[in-house]
């Protein structure tokens, strides 16, 4: 027992030594260590007593995504300049369907996925009005080959709804078209999340703009601080607090930023929810949507 829980402590390190900082642990293995902890302290004196068991977290407290706060080094194949493609002529369909096809058959899209996962592009309506663009496909979306179909997909799709939309109404894409990688566990699992650095959002920004040419959307949405990044160019800005709930611009589109969803999976607070909240207001009345006096009032209460 002694030597796993020495072998978990030298992976937590080394996990802290690349920038990890938080890392999903579910309640299942959370019980566990906890009965091994007491099991060790009953046997002896080497393992001092465990602290008060914390509250196991609920299931909204995980965080939807961890990220590394710098680029790690994964021993990857480095990332070229991506090569110029053009859209074929003819209706949306047939050139949304042509852009899927040489995303998903990228040579370097495709090596930088691990076996088994997909290459992800945007999903939605072609005639969708509003784009939300976010970061990059995590560990459910990688299954699924869709992005936000994870705890944070779940959310921006209540927020979308609580717009009077549907999540069919939208097209919802990322600035980048693989989950970055990150160094495999001893099973050989990625563990955890990291932004894309900006030689992998380099190479896939064509496809997102190919993807704006498509559909055509009125006004796009950057979800978070690294899709604002993304969009508005490195180094625009130092937080977010900067740039969200104003319009900028990107390929010639208004361009709102606000927070990402997975910020308010870990800020609960009315207080959180309405600065998301009023800043889809100011999309709303830009996309010329009804807004009621009800959707005007939600997270007032800014408990
Ligand atoms: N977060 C993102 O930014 N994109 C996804 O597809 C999923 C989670």
């Amino acid at each position: 027992m002694r030597a796993s829980l020495t072998a978990i402590a030298a992976e937590l390190k080394r996990l802290k030594a690349l920038g990890v900082r938080t890392l999903p642990v579910s309640d299942a293995s959370l019980q566990q260590l906890r009965a091994a902890v007491g099991r060790r302290t009953q046997a002896g004196p080497a393992v001092p007593p465990a602290p008060a068991a914390a509250p196991a977290p609920k299931a909204y407290e995980t965080p939807a995504r961890t990220y590394a706060t710098k680029p790690v080094e994964t021993g990857a194949a480095p990332i070229p300049e991506p090569q110029p493609f053009t859209l074929p002529e003819g209706d949306k369909a047939t050139r949304w369907a042509a852009l899927k096809a040489h995303v998903t058959n990228d040579p370097v899209c495709r090596a930088h996925v691990r076996p088994g996962k997909q290459v992800v592009l945007g999903v939605g309506s072609l005639d969708a009005r509003i784009m939300f663009v976010g970061e990059a496909p995590g560990a459910e979306e990688e299954v699924q080959g869709e992005p936000f179909v994870g705890p944070a997909g779940q959310l921006l799709t209540k927020m979308i709804g609580a717009m009077g939309l549907q999540r069919a109404d939208v097209y919802i894409g990322n600035i980048m078209n693989w989950r970055p990688e990150m160094p495999l566990d001893a099973r050989g699992v990625q563990f955890g999340n990291r932004p894309p650095t900006e030689q992998e959002l380099h190479y896939c920004l064509p496809y997102l703009k190919a993807q704006i040419e498509v559909v055509n959307p009125e006004l796009l949405v950057a979800l978070g601080s690294t899709a604002a990044q993304g969009l508005l160019g490195f180094g625009t800005f130092k937080a977010l607090g900067e740039v969200r709930g104003r319009w900028k611009e990107f390929a010639g589109k208004p361009l709102m930023v606000t927070y990402h969803p997975s910020y308010i999976l870990r800020n609960q607070s009315n207080r959180s929810k309405r600065m998301i909240w009023e800043d889809l207001l100011q999309v709303m009345e830009h996309a010329g949507l009804t807004v009621s006096e009800r959707q005007r009032g939600f997270f007032l209460d800014r408990a």
